[in-house]
């Protein structure tokens, strides 16, 4: 049985202590780590830069996934590889030329991921599949953490699987995600789940939390995996 990847969003974190916030998930049993990056502009918040994600990097062990709800995205993309970012996800929405996006976010090194809107089609993707590494698949309206899942995603999330195939290209949902959510989206396809309140809570909780709700979210996606 393969298991499915848990990726924390620190948006619902305690940010006034983010460190020592990302070791407790990590102490926890997270698969990675998901830094939403908003820009007051794409989105209608403001969140954390490369600085702040430079300054994390060392608390992390794991994989710095780096979500960017910015536009423009690509004056910022060397900076946030330079910050220590494994994953750099762009919304194709902010980016002009995504095929060529996506080829300097490998060229940095990095894994490149994509992350569509909810009212945005999959078929976006269609011509640049093998520029990616991942897809996340926004199964809220980006800007907040906390909201309700949208079922309108799940069957994006059976398109894109199919749309796929056999290619190496992880399927991210990102968004409203919990016991309940989790297993209707990897029934569908999904590889990685993005949780924010679901894992902090309002934040600043034990480790044992954390791991609890990891676990919570880990076991209802495995009932469905094969
Ligand atoms: C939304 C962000 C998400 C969000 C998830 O714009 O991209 O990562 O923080 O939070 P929850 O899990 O609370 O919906
Ligand atoms: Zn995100």
């Amino acid at each position: 049985m393969s298991t499915t990847l848990i990726s924390p969003s620190i948006l619902s974190a305690d940010f006034a202590q983010l460190g020592n916030e990302i070791e407790a998930i990590e102490q926890a049993g997270c698969d990675w780590v998901h830094i939403d990056v908003m820009d007051g502009h794409f989105v209608p918040n403001l969140t954390i830069g490369a600085d702040v994600c430079a300054a994390l990097k060392p608390h992390i062990k794991t994989v710095m996934d780096v979500h960017l709800m910015i536009e423009p995205a690509d004056p910022y993309l060397q900076s946030f590889a330079d910050a220590g970012a494994d994953n750099i996800s762009v919304h194709p929405e902010a980016c002009l030329h995504l095929d060529r996006t996506l080829q300097v976010i490998r060229d940095l090194g990095c894994k490149a991921g994509a992350a569509l809107n909810p009212s945005t089609s999959e078929t976006v993707l269609q011509y640049v599949l093998d520029r990616l590494d991942m897809v996340i698949v926004m199964s809220v309206n980006p800007g907040f953490g906390g909201q309700s899942f949208l079922d309108s995603q799940v069957e994006k999330i059976r398109r894109l699987k199919a749309m796929i195939g056999d290619r190496d290209i992880l399927i991210e949902v990102d968004g409203g995600i919990n016991p309940i959510t989790a297993p209707l989206v990897v029934a569908a396809g999904a590889d990685v789940l993005v949780a924010g309140s679901a894992v902090f809570g309002k934040g600043a909780q034990s480790v044992a939390t954390y791991q609890a709700n990891i676990k919570a979210i880990r076991d209802a996606a495995d009932t469905v995996r094969s």
